[in-house]
């Protein structure tokens, strides 16, 4: 019987407190052990006994859209086949970092005898249903590719599981009879060759296998969860930015800082620093931002900003050069208009400016250029549109000036870098304590890499400003901006828009975007608080208590929008210290 006839619950953490030595994995469902594996030789592939039903654990006959047309299970039925030919089946997401880690380490399941995987790609990097286009990208992934590739946007697993699993989700199946053996959440993925070893051996009916002793390091993470520490110090490096062809001049870079900071560039006297400020990891200690006047959201930090594939906490802006356009323009932020940064910066650096790009047009004509403006007034609609042009050119060579400076807004190396790289002793044994729970609790589904972040957007009942129809909707309004601007990757003001499309194929975002953030980076964090995208939580520890009570039932916060992710689980309280010393440490 497999975990939905039984409904049994997610137990998160119950392997959580040691990586290892595994007992057994705590995610493991066993199917029963059954009678039916030697049912022999049915006949013809394709042709199964008896009625199918899920909840015995008796696959229906899927079938998925792959890279080179469909892929069905039906294609690996074997009535026929020895027994222990098993097909695994594996529910991976690009967003997620265990999944990510499983697909780089395919080799050592593919190597194995009578084993076919079949890889199954529920969503993108960016959280989105997996489209089969996007499978090619997927396949840089592998160490060795699988025996077959598939989209399954519809997670059809999903049915295996319960709300609050952690992907990877893997099936093992008979492949004679098509039933499910063993269903597995996020095993420790070293683990993964042993556990269908030992499906093997019952089906043929040997011995069970003794489970290897896991190599640790640090007498406690296993290789691969090593591995996602490694790659949460792993150096940060900007990729390349090829819609600003001005991203990597050093010259830009220095321009880009005076603008920065430069307060005369709003008549209200803000800059950028007066929310993004150094001393406070490039944010501003209050729980929404306050410029001309209070904003709805909280100040996030700047950096790694260089990295992300979207901006803002809904995503409302694709490249980081269009970012900054917009605080300039928001009535509560600077108060400014790309008219008035127009005339400030041909009164104040004229010279800066023309030596990275180009001659400024000649803003003196008081009537063709006024002294502010923007899009939507009539002071600037009254303008030529050659005029227009001209003066947007200049506040989009600002943002991308301003991008140049933030690209050298980097993570500095620090401590959990040092122990990534082997000197344990650089964090505390509270701190790896914590580390090691922050990854086995499953953080790092979200919060990886060296950013700690993997840019994409979830609902994770984090309170915003508003209640019910009033509340912060998040992710799933940012569409209508992003693509009605002129500012972004594949605009006119692009320096190359041979890119691809980010937003094509998008013309609706899916209902679990409603409420949905952008994951944020966890760089910068003890001097970022408060914390969440409206600065509702004062602590770490606050943060912390937040994610560990996740499932329990309680009074929903009003001011919570959308349906919560159902890839959190909740932890024990025992934890919450662990994890809390960890955060304290980024
Ligand atoms: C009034 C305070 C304020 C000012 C002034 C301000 N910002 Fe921000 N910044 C914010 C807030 C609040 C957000 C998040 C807004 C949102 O997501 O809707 C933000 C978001 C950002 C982000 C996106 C970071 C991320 O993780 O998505 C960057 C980059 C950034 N600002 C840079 C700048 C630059 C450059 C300027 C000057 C041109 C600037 N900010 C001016 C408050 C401010
Ligand atoms: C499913 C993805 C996901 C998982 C898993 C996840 N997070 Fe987050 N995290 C997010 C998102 C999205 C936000 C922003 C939410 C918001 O503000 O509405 C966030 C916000 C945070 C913040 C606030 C950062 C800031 O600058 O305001 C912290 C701290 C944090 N998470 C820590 C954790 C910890 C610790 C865990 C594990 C217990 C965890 N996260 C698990 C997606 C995730």
């Amino acid at each position: 019987m497999v975990c939905v006839a039984l409904g049994c619950e997610p137990s998160a953490g119950l392997d959580a407190g040691s990586d290892a030595p595994p007992s057994e994995d705590a995610f493991v469902r066993d199917a029963p052990l059954d009678t039916r594996a030697d049912a022999g030789c049915t006949g013809r592939p394709g042709e199964l006994v008896g009625e199918r039903s899920i909840d015995r654990g008796d696959l229906p006959l899927l079938s998925w859209t792959g890279l080179d047309g469909e892929v069905a299970l039906l294609d690996h039925h074997g009535p026929c086949a020895p027994a222990g030919r098993v097909i695994v089946l594996r529910q991976l997401a690009a967003w997620s970092g265990h999944s990510l880690w499983h697909a780089a380490h395919t080799a050592d399941v593919v190597a194995m005898d009578d084993v076919v995987v079949i890889d199954l790609w529920a969503a993108d990097e960016d959280a989105m249903p997996m489209r089969p286009a996007s499978l090619h990208a997927e396949l840089a992934r592998y160490d060795a590719p699988p025996t077959a590739l598939a989209s399954d946007p519809d997670e059809q697993l999903g049915a295996l599981a319960i709300a609050g699993i952690q992907l990877p989700i893997i099936v093992v199946v008979d492949a004679r009879t098509l039933h499910v053996e063993r269903t597995l959440f996020d095993p420790r993925a070293g683990d993964l060759p042993h556990s269908i070893r030992v499906v093997q051996a019952h089906l043929r009916g040997e011995p069970e296998p003794r489970r290897p002793e896991p190599e640790l390091v640090d007498g406690r993470f296993t290789l691969d969860r090593w591995d996602l520490v490694q790659q949460l110090g792993a150096p940060f490096v900007p990729p390349p930015s090829p819609s600003n062809a001005y991203a990597d001049d050093p010259a830009a870079a220095t321009l880009g800082e005076h603008l920065f900071e430069d307060t005369t560039l709003s008549p209200a006297g803000v800059s950028c620093r007066t929310c993004h400020q150094p001393s406070r990891a490039f944010t501003d200690g209050l729980s929404l931002g306050r410029g001309v006047e209070e904003v709805t959201r909280n100040t996030p930090t700047v950096i790694g900003a260089s990295a992300a594939r979207w901006q803002f906490w809904d995503g409302r802006a694709d490249t980081l050069w269009a970012q900054a356009a917009g605080p300039f323009e928001n009535a509560r932020e600077m108060g400014s208009s790309r008219l008035f940064v127009a005339h400030r910066v041909a009164d104040t650096y004229r010279a800066d400016y023309e030596a990275i790009f180009g001659p400024l047009p000649s803003l003196e004509d008081a009537v063709r250029f006024p002294p502010a403006g923007m899009p939507g007034e009539a002071a600037w609609e009254a303008m030529s549109a050659e005029d227009r042009d001209a003066v947007t050119r200049v506040f989009v060579n600002v943002a991308k000036a301003i991008e140049a400076y933030e690209r050298t807004i980097v993570p500095v190396p620090g401590r959990l870098e040092a122990y990534a790289s082997g000197s344990y002793d650089a964090l505390t044994p509270g701190e790896r304590d914590g580390l090691q729970a922050f990854v086995s609790v499953g953080c790092t589904q979200c919060h990886w890499g060296p950013l700690l972040s993997n840019g994409a957007f979830f609902a994770v009942d984090m309170p915003g400003v508003g209640e019910g129809e009033a509340g912060d909707r998040g992710r799933i309004a940012a569409l209508a901006p992003l693509t009605s601007s002129e500012l972004r990757a594949q605009g006119p003001y692009s320096d190359d828009r041979s890119l691809v499309d980010p937003l094509a194929g998008l013309t609706m975002l899916p209902e679990r975007t409603l409420g949905a953030f952008r994951t944020p980076t966890l760089r910068g964090l003890s001097q970022s608080g408060p914390y969440g995208h409206a600065g509702t939580f004062a602590s770490l520890h606050d943060v912390t208590v937040h994610y560990a009570h996740i499932r329990m039932p309680h009074t929903r916060d009003p001011r919570v929008v959308g349906t919560l992710d159902p890839h959190l689980l909740g932890f024990e309280d025992f934890r919450i210290d662990a994890v809390t010393r960890f955060l304290e440490l980024l």
